[in-house]
């Protein structure tokens, strides 16, 4: 093992990688609420990891989303742990990524030289709203039928592009089977794209800048650097 970590570190300086992720100091202060950013990247993990387990065996379509739902809560080895994760999961991934954003408002972390971990932070939120939203209409249930019903209804109310946007939602003017296919093909392939790509950027920010000192009681508006 060492001697190809060695080979690898000779070509690529891959310990320069560890020492950048794993050996760095950070600011006096720093304390358990500053695992919120990891905790949310754990928590994504989590979704990718049991979001591909379950597209092992769901069916995005009206006659069967139902049905296969109900297969894997009902007949797949672990398959309503697996779920239950996911369904859980969602719902922690959106409350520790907004108390993340809190955290780091509150501290005054976004402020220079920190806009643009900000800035993409404010994007990889409203891209976890969109995993909620079109997920919640994949089991095909009442709930989630007519909660999307209400969601696109209020995206229709928007001025000028309402009408445009909650028809391409919809992929029509009724929410039926293209609607379904649209949320599955967006919940799996273009919001998972989009938001690996900004946690990417993001967590690189984080690493090539460091963390932010905790705000000094009588230096209100020293740097956070
Ligand atoms: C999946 C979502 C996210 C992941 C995985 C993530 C990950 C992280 C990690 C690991 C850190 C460093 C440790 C920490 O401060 O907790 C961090 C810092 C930061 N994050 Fe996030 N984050 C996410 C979402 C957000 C959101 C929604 C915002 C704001 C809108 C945001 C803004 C920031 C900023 C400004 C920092 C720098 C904080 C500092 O230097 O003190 N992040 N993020």
């Amino acid at each position: 093992m060492r001697t190809l970590v060695d080979w690898l570190d000779e070509r690529l300086q891959i310990r320069e990688i560890k020492v950048a992720l794993f050996d760095r100091k950070i600011p006096k202060g720093v304390g358990w609420i500053y695992t919120l950013g990891s905790l949310s990247l754990g928590i994504f993990l989590l979704q990718s990891v049991t979001g591909i387990l379950l597209a092992m065996n769901y069916s995005p379509s009206p006659q069967f989303a139902y049905e296969s739902v109900s297969y894997i809560t009902h007949q797949v080895t672990l398959g309503n742990i697996v779920r239950g994760l996911h369904k859980w999961g969602a719902s922690a991934m959106v409350l520790i990524v907004t108390l993340h954003m809190i955290r780091v408002y509150f501290m005054g972390s976004y402020k220079y030289p920190r806009e643009l971990s900000w800035v993409v932070g404010v994007f990889i939120w409203l891209i976890v709203m969109g995993f909620g939203f079109t997920g919640y209409l994949l089991p095909w249930d009442q709930k989630g039928y007519w909660a999307t019903m209400v969601g696109t209804t209020i995206a229709e109310q928007a001025p000028l592009v309402g009408p445009a946007l909650a028809k391409l939602l919809r992929g029509g003017d009724t929410l039926g089977t293209v609607t379904l296919t649209r949320f599955y093909a967006i919940h799996v392939l273009v919001l998972p794209a989009l938001v690996l790509t900004l946690i990417a950027l993001h967590l690189f920010f984080v690493v090539r800048q460091g963390i932010s000192a905790p705000p000094e009681r009588d230096k209100p508006d020293g740097p956070h650097a």
